[in-house]
């Protein structure tokens, strides 16, 4: 029987977090970070899902068809809610038998959104769905919208169409950013947060401060759009300005922490022209913006004080590879949503 695997990247949130919850933009990139999933057809009628690397524990789950996409499991939500959009469109659903991986330790660079690509990918493929990458992002979408009750997409935008993209909320706009260079090194906290936990809590904040919170989303929404030309332009000073400008605002939403806050201060005093938090905060990653001679004394601040996280930026998104032939999805170049 055919297999089919696909492979999807991680992602780093470069600006806009938290304010493209609500209609606003952010620019996102990719990361070398991969999840796969491989993809049997069966005849049992029943979902398997096989994971055995998923915080250093292997899962098996399973579930009959009929019951796919209710009461998800917390271990393996994303993957049966992406099987479950799937499922719900192809012309004649039958068991399937998903195994995915990735790496043991994903440092909040995206590997929820990952799997929820790879699998629908691989599950779209595997059933005789021919999705355009709108469509696959929009099945994608929903699968996170049912596994984690909020988010944005951006996530899910950056697995399918790689690169370096220019995102609107829910994918109102999706545009590639031709960045000749990403000059940011990553910094891990040390500790993985759930991102639901501080979307929730700025939209408590916006609640109770709402003219405030507007204001701040208003402006950080001016500062991404001004870092869009300065990253096309390679303008890095000007760039690192608005990065830092951008965590000023972050640190006002009451999402930095401690630890992610000696990090950005270590890289500037290393020599960093911009360091900022990146996604929901509270801990995960940081980057620095760094320029060629500054790099070695930022890798060491950062390592100092956290964990340096070596992976190529603004790699191509999701692959899926038939009988060791490996290829896109059709309609890969990124385009404004129609
Ligand atoms: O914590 P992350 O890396 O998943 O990023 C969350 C980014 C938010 O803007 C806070 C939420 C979202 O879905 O856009």
């Amino acid at each position: 029987m055919k297999t089919i695997t696909a492979r999807a990247p991680g992602k780093l949130m470069l600006l806009g977090e938290h304010a493209v919850v609500y209609g606003y933009p952010c620019i996102v990139t990719t990361v070398g970070l991969y999840v796969s999933a491989t993809v049997t057809l069966t005849n049992d009628h029943r979902l398997t899902i096989s994971t055995p690397n998923l915080r250093h524990q292997k899962i098996t789950f399973q579930k009959p068809l009929d019951e796919i996409g209710q009461d998800l499991s917390v271990e393996t939500a994303f993957a049966e809610a992406a099987v479950a959009q799937i499922l719900a469109r192809a012309a004649a659903p039958t068991g399937l038998l998903v195994h995915t991986d990735g790496p043991t330790l994903s440092y909040g660079l995206g590997s929820s959104s990952a799997v929820t690509v790879a699998v629908a990918a691989a599950c779209a493929h595997a059933l005789g769905l021919n999705l355009t990458n709108r469509e696959l992002f929009d099945l994608a979408y929903a699968a996170v919208l049912a596994a984690q009750g909020k988010g944005s997409g951006f996530d899910i935008a950056a697995a399918i169409y790689g690169g370096t993209i220019w995102f609107e909320t829910a994918g109102k706009a999706i545009e590639p950013l031709i960045c000749p260079e990403l000059p940011f090194l990553i910094g891990y906290s040390g500790a993985k947060v759930s991102t639901r936990r501080f979307v929730d809590g700025v939209a408590q904040l916006r609640q109770r401060q709402p003219t405030h919170i507007e204001r701040i989303f208003q402006q950080i929404s001016e500062l991404t759009k001004d870092a869009r030309s300065a990253l096309t332009n390679q303008e890095w000073q000007r760039l690192g300005d608005l990065l830092d400008l951008n965590q000023g605002l972050l640190d006002s939403l009451g999402v930095n922490t401690p630890p992610l806050a000696r990090l950005i201060f270590a890289a500037r005093e290393a020599g960093a022209l911009g360091a900022k938090l990146s996604g929901a905060g509270g801990g995960d990653c940081m980057f620095a913006l760094s320029q060629p001679a500054d790099r070695q004394a930022i890798m060491a601040a950062i390592n100092h004080h956290g964990q340096w996280i070596d992976l190529p930026l603004g790699v191509p998104g999701v692959q899926i590879t038939v009988d060791d032939h490996t290829y896109n999805t059709p309609n890969r170049s990124p385009r404004s949503a129609e």
